[in-house]
C-alpha cells in the first residue's frame, strides 16, 4: 500500500539536498527500509503504520513495506504495486511509478529485485521485527552499531544531518508545535467541567486529530504527575489536584512536538503548589535564556538542578547551598530525570541509535543519581531542536527508599516537605530551536506564568 500524501516542491528539493549531503559523507550504498504494519492479534487488524524516521528523512513519505537504495546521491525505490485486494479494502492507491516520481526516485523496482542490489550496502535497523528479519536476510548479515562497520559510519553520517534541522524540517516542527499549543489550550479550557483525566485526554487528542495529525507519543494526562510516564487516565479530577499533561502532535510527514504543562484542576494554585510551580518555571526560564550555539547541554541540566536545589533550600525543604546539594545529587530526589532531549522526527529524536546522537563522541552516561537519565550531552549548535523540561516530583519509590533516606537525612527537612503534599508532580516543557545567535521557542504561544495558566483554565 502506498501513501497519497502530497510532496511539495520545496520538500522535494529538501529531500534531494539531504540525499546529496549524505553522499558527500559516505562512499558506500545505503538501503533504508520503511518498515511494515504490525498486527494486533490477527493479521488484518493492524496498529497504525509509522515509517522508520531514517526512511522518512530521505524519502519524505511513509510508504509501507518500501525500501530505498541511496547511492552517490541517487535514489531508487523498491516496493510492490498495490493489489486489487488493497484497492478493495483500502481504496485506490498511487502506483509505484507515481510515488517514485513524487519522491524524486530515479528508478523503481519490485521488492523482489532488492536482494540482487543489496551487496555491500549499509543500513539502520528498523523496530518492527518482521522487517528487521528481512533486513538481515537480504543483507545476509547481522546489523550492529558495535563494530567500526559501515552501519556505524552510516548512523554517524545520518546523525550529523538529522541533528541540524533544515528549513523544511523546521516548518514541519513549527506546525506540530502550533497544533500542540492549541491542544494544551483546549485541555486547560475543558478542565473546570471535566470529571476525569480521560475527558481531558480526549479533548487534547481530539484537537490533534481534528488537524488530521496523530500523537507523537503516548499522552500523559494525570493527577499523578510523579509517575513520570503515566499511561492511565481513569482518575477523577478533584479541586486541589494538579493536572500534568504531556501531549504532543506529529504531522502527517512524521515531525513531532513535545509539550508539558501542569495546571490546577480548580483554576487556582494553592500557595504550596504555586511555590513549587514558580521554582520549576525559574529553572525552565533560566535554561532557555542560556541556549545558544556552543553551550553544553549538560550545563543546562546542571543549571536546572541548581535552580531547583536553591529554590527548595529557600523553601526549607532542602538544607544547604545549591552547588553542594547538586554535587551530592540531592536535587535528584525531586528532579530525577534529565532536563530534556533532542526533538525531530521522533520525540526522543535518534534514540533508536542509543546514545550515539545524544552523547558527543567519547562521552558516556554518568552513573551519578543526578545525571544518569540525561539523554543529551553535547554542545548545542544552530539548527538543533531540544526540549527544556525541568520538573519537581514526590516519587514514593525514591523518597521512601531506606538507603536514600539515610543518605540524605541531613539534607532534607522531611517535616517541611510534608507540608507540600498537594504537589505530586509538576513539569513545564517547551520545544526550543537553537539559532545562530540564541534560541527560538517554537511553543512560546502557550503560557507558562502561573497567573496565565490559571486564566487559561478559567476561560
Ligand atoms: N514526552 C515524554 C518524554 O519526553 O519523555
Ligand atoms: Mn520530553
Amino acid at each position: 500500500m502506498f501513501n497519497d500524501t502530497f510532496i511539495s516542491e520545496s520538500l522535494a528539493t529538501a529531500l534531494q539536498q539531504r540525499r546529496q549531503k549524505l553522499a558527500q559523507l559516505i562512499d558506500f550504498p545505503v538501503i533504508l527500509w520503511a518498515g511494515g504494519n504490525v498486527s494486533r492479534n490477527f493479521p488484518a487488524n493492524t496498529f497504525p503504520f509509522r515509517a522508520s524516521s531514517h526512511f522518512l528523512y530521505f524519502a519524505g513519505l511513509p510508504i509501507e513495506n518500501a525500501a530505498i537504495l541511496l547511492s552517490n546521491g541517487k535514489l531508487e525505490l523498491f516496493a510492490d504495486n498495490p493489489t486489487p485486494s488493497n484497492a478493495l479494502w483500502h481504496g485506490e492507491m498511487p502506483s509505484r511509478e507515481d510515488i517514485a516520481q513524487q519522491i524524486g526516485a530515479e528508478a523503481n523496482f519490485p521488492l523482489a529485485e532488492l536482494p540482487s542490489r543489496a551487496l555491500n550496502a549499509a543500513t539502520i535497523a528498523v523496530q518492527d521485527p518482521l522487517t528487521y528479519a528481512q533486513q538481515c536476510q537480504i543483507l545476509n548479515r547481522s546489523i550492529s552499531l558495535k563494530d567500526q562497520n559501515i552501519d556505524l559510519a552510516l548512523a554517524k553520517a545520518i546523525i550529523s544531518l538529522r541533528i541540524l534541522h533544515d528549513a523544511e524540517a523546521i516548518a514541519q516542527l513549527q506546525t506540530a508545535a502550533n497544533v500542540t499549543v492549541n491542544a494544551h489550550r483546549a485541555g486547560m479550557a475543558a478542565t473546570l467541567t471535566a470529571k476525569t483525566e480521560a475527558e481531558i485526554r480526549a479533548v487534547m487528542e481530539g484537537a490533534i486529530a481534528a488537524e488530521n495529525m496523530t500523537c507523537a507519543y503516548q499522552s500523559i494526562v494525570t493527577i499523578q504527575g510523579e509517575v513520570l510516564h503515566n499511561g492511565q487516565y481513569h482518575h477523577p479530577l478533584k479541586p486541589g489536584d494538579l493536572l500534568l499533561a504531556d501531549v504532543g502532535a506529529e504531522t502527517a510527514l512524521g515531525w513531532a512536538a513535545d509539550v508539558t504543562r501542569t495546571w490546577p484542576v480548580s483554576g487556582k494554585f494553592s500557595s504550596t503548589q504555586r511555590d513549587i510551580y514558580d521554582l520549576v518555571l525559574a529553572a525552565h526560564d533560566a535554561c532557555i535564556a542560556k541556549i545558544k550555539p556552543g553551550v553544553e547541554y549538560q550545563d543546562l541540566h546542571l543549571l536546572a538542578a541548581t535552580t531547583i536545589a536553591e529554590g527548595l533550600s529557600h523553601l526549607g525543604i532542602l538544607r544547604g547551598n545549591a552547588e553542594e546539594l547538586v554535587a551530592a545529587d540531592a536535587h535528584a530526589l525531586f528532579f530525577p530525570h534529565g532536563v530534556g532531549h533532542l526533538l525531530g522526527l521522533d520525540v526522543h529524536d535518534l534514540e533508536d541509535l542509543g546514545d550515539l546522537a545524544g552523547y558527543a563522541e567519547g562521552r558516556t552516561r554518568s552513573d551519578r543519581f543526578g545525571l544518569n537519565y540525561l539523554r543529551l550531552n553535547r554542545p548545542l549548535a544552530a539548527g538543533m531542536l531540544v526540549t527544556i523540561e525541568p520538573g519537581f516530583y514526590q516519587v514514593p519509590a525514591i523518597l521512601s527508599d531506606r538507603e536514600r533516606r539515610l543518605k540524605y537525612q541531613n539534607l532534607v527537612n522531611w517535616d517541611r516537605l510534608a507540608q507540600f503534599s498537594d504537589v505530586r508532580g509538576i513539569r513545564i516543557e517547551d520545544d526550543v530551536l537553537v539559532t545562530a545567535t540564541g534560541s527560538e521557542v517554537l511553543t512560546a504561544q502557550l503560557p507558562t506564568q502561573a497567573e496565565d495558566i490559571e486564566k487559561s483554565v478559567k476561560i
